[in-house]
C-alpha cells in the first residue's frame, strides 16, 4: 500500500477536487513535506478496508440469522440506512482504540491521571444498558442513529460517509435479488482485539425467482 501511495504521489496521479489533491496543493504551498504524503494518504485509506468489509459481512451475518430483520428490510428498504447503524452498533466493526489522558479528570466516578493510557470501548458503550433498550437484540427499526461504531467529535470517522454508501448499496442491491439468506455451515469471527470481523461466513443467497417458484 506504501508503495502504491508513493508511486500516486510521485506522478501527481490524483482526482481533481480530492482529498488527495488538496495534499499535494499543500505540498506546492509550502505546508507540507511531500515525503509526509504518501503516510498521510495512508492514514485515509488504511482505515477505510477491514472496517467496511467487516460492517458488510456482520450486516450479512446478523440478517442470515436474523431472518425476520430482513423481511422487515424487504418490506421497508427505507430502513436501510438505519439498519446500517444498528449493525454497526451491534457488531462495532471497531471494537476500542486508545486514548492518552490530557489532564487530570475523572469518567464516571473513576479518577484519571494525565499522562496515563485509556481503552475506549466502542462496542462496549453500543451495548451499554443504560443507554439501548434491550442492548444485544437486532432490531431494524429501532433509532439506532447514536450508536458510537464510527466514535465520534473532531476524530469522529473521516470515512462513514463512504463506508455507510457501500453498506447501504450492498444492502439495496441484495433486497431487491435476494428473498433470503442461508448460513450454509458454521461462522466463525476472526482473533483480533481492535477489529472485530469474520473470518468466514458461509452464505447462499436464495434469490427472489427461486423462491417464488
Ligand atoms: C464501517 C466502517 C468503519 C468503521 C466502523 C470505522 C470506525 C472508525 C472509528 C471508531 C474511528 C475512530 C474515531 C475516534 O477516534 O473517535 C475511525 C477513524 C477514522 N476512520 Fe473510520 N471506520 C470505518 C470506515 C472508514 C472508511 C471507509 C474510511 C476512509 C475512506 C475511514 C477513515 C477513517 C479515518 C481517516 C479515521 C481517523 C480520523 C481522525 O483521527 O481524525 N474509516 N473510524
Amino acid at each position: 500500500m506504501m508503495r502504491f501511495a508513493r508511486s500516486v504521489v510521485r506522478r501527481g496521479d490524483v482526482l481533481p477536487g480530492s482529498m488527495g489533491a488538496d495534499l499535494l496543493a499543500k505540498v506546492e504551498s509550502g505546508e507540507v513535506r511531500r515525503e509526509e504524503c504518501p503516510a498521510l494518504m495512508i492514514d485515509y485509506l488504511a482505515p477505510s478496508l477491514d472496517t467496511t468489509i467487516s460492517a458488510i459481512a456482520s450486516a450479512l451475518w446478523l440478517l442470515a440469522t436474523h431472518p425476520d430483520q430482513w423481511q422487515a428490510l424487504r418490506a421497508d428498504p427505507s430502513l436501510v440506512p438505519n439498519a446500517v447503524n444498528e449493525v454497526v452498533r451491534v457488531e462495532s466493526p471497531l471494537r476500542a482504540f486508545s486514548r492518552w489522558v490530557a489532564a487530570d479528570t475523572e469518567v464516571a466516578g473513576t479518577p484519571l491521571r494525565r499522562g496515563s493510557r485509556v481503552v475506549v470501548l466502542y462496542a462496549s458503550a453500543n451495548r451499554d444498558e443504560r443507554v439501548w433498550d434491550r442492548p444485544d437484540d437486532v432490531d431494524v427499526t429501532r433509532d439506532a442513529s447514536q450508536q458510537l461504531g464510527f466514535g465520534q467529535g473532531v476524530h469522529g470517522c473521516a470515512g462513514q460517509g463512504l463506508a455507510r454508501l457501500e453498506t447501504q448499496a450492498i444492502l439495496r442491491s441484495l433486497l431487491e435479488r435476494v428473498d433470503r439468506l442461508e448460513l450454509t455451515g458454521p461462522a466463525t469471527w476472526g482473533r483480533n482485539n481492535i477489529i472485530h470481523s469474520l473470518d468466514r461466513l458461509p452464505l447462499r443467497l436464495v434469490p427472489v425467482q427461486e423462491a417464488a417458484r
